[in-house]
């Protein structure tokens, strides 16, 4: 197979071992004489499944009792319009700090009183807002706690006098968190958790059950609370894969090991774009995402971004570049990947700055 340097913002590089466990599970699940996506999923076999992967949430994450871990179809944006059905009554706040918090809201102001407490819009989202009150009288607060298009991230686990409800698609698993600080945690798994297909919550039972609106079945987060994730057919494969995702970063040592490594990747390649003449970072450096680096071409070198792209591809980089609506370069630097693929794509730029100098 031809070696790659894989930098996609998601979906993603994945552990190999998970993709060997997979190819392996679509021949022969666990010795059935079936594919993994042949057996009913009203089987022991795929209870089982269900059950180890749960559970390496909890101990990955140190999800308390409170709270349920679920798992859906509809991506994160569907999670964006069940956040608004389950938790909206009388007024949502949101924290803007990107096109995802933003597309986020958008769904709330479908349903209701809704509105951005916060936004950095004014600087194409390159920072995180700081001077803010979060409203005592909202239903909840809504952040989005890496922003995956403009490589800015919330760090820390903020406190909040109204529900907290965070959109972590793209650094949940990346680093510890108190899960207990908020009462839902949501996001698509295609980056640190496993495939497409499959949505996860984490959620505080507590927290459910106080808006008067009629919740369809499948937007009803009690839905799944109650059907174990299993009202209607989960997205198998998915979760099959997700359950591999987990298992391997178990054995990297979980979550606290995993957040070293990502540090060190993430310092490696921002101390380079700080270094080297051709480039420059993005993201307010106190802002700056341990998981997508977003940078462009130094003032005055900026005819060279092609050229840059094309050079990366030759060295076997892939997905480097920015997201369709920014433009420059953004490398993801997701927990699948590994520090050889950061050693190589500084390596690279040191080589494109010799060539022009
Ligand atoms: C932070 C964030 N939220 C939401 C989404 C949307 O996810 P999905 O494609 O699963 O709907 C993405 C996708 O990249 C994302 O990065």
């Amino acid at each position: 197979m031809k070696k790659v340097y894989n930098f996609n913002a998601g979906p993603c590089v994945l552990p190999k071992p998970a993709i060997e466990a997979a190819i392996e599970a679509l021949k022969d699940f666990k010795g059935t004489g079936m594919s993994v996506i042949e057996i009913s999923h009203r089987t022991k076999e795929w209870d089982a499944v269900m059950d180890e992967c749960r559970s390496l949430w909890r101990e990955l994450l140190n999800i308390p009792d409170t709270h349920e871990i679920l798992f859906m179809g509809g991506g994160a944006s569907m999670q964006f319009l069940m956040v608004a059905m389950n938790f909206l009554e009388k007024k949502g706040a949101y924290l803007e700090t990107g096109v995802w918090a933003k597309k986020a809201l958008k769904e709330a102001k479908g349903l209701g009183e809704a509105y951005a407490v916060a936004s950095s819009a004014d600087k194409t989202f390159c920072y995180i807002p700081k001077d803010y009150e979060i409203p005592a009288d909202a239903d909840y607060f809504h952040i989005t706690t890496n922003n995956t298009i403009y490589g800015t991230e919330i760090r820390k686990d903020i406190d909040s006098p109204v529900p907290l409800i965070a959109d972590m698609s793209s650094d949940i698993m990346s680093r510890p968190v108190d899960v207990s600080k908020y009462a839902l945690i949501y996001g698509g798994a295609q980056k640190n958790v496993g495939p497409a297909g499959v949505a996860f919550a984490i959620i505080n039972k507590e927290t459910l059950g106080k808006v008067s609106r009629y919740i369809p079945t499948m937007l009803n987060y009690q839905t799944f609370i109650d059907g174990a994730s299993m009202f209607n057919t989960p997205p198998v494969f998915s979760i099959f894969v997700m359950n591999e995702t987990l298992k391997w970063l178990k054995a990297q040592g979980g979550v606290e090991a995993i957040n070293k490594i990502n540090v060190r990747k993430a310092e490696m390649l921002y101390d380079e774009i700080d270094r080297n003449s051709m480039f420059v970072g993005t993201a307010a450096k106190e802002d700056r995402s341990i998981m997508n680096v977003c940078f462009v071409m130094a003032p005055g070198k900026e005819e060279l971004q092609d050229e840059f792209m094309a050079f990366a591809k030759d060295h076997g980089m892939v997905g480097v570049k920015g997201h369709r609506s920014v433009g420059g370069f953004r490398a993801s630097l997701y927990n699948a990947c590994p520090v050889e693929a950061v050693e190589a794509l500084v390596a690279c730029m040191q080589e494109f700055e010799k060539l022009h100098k």
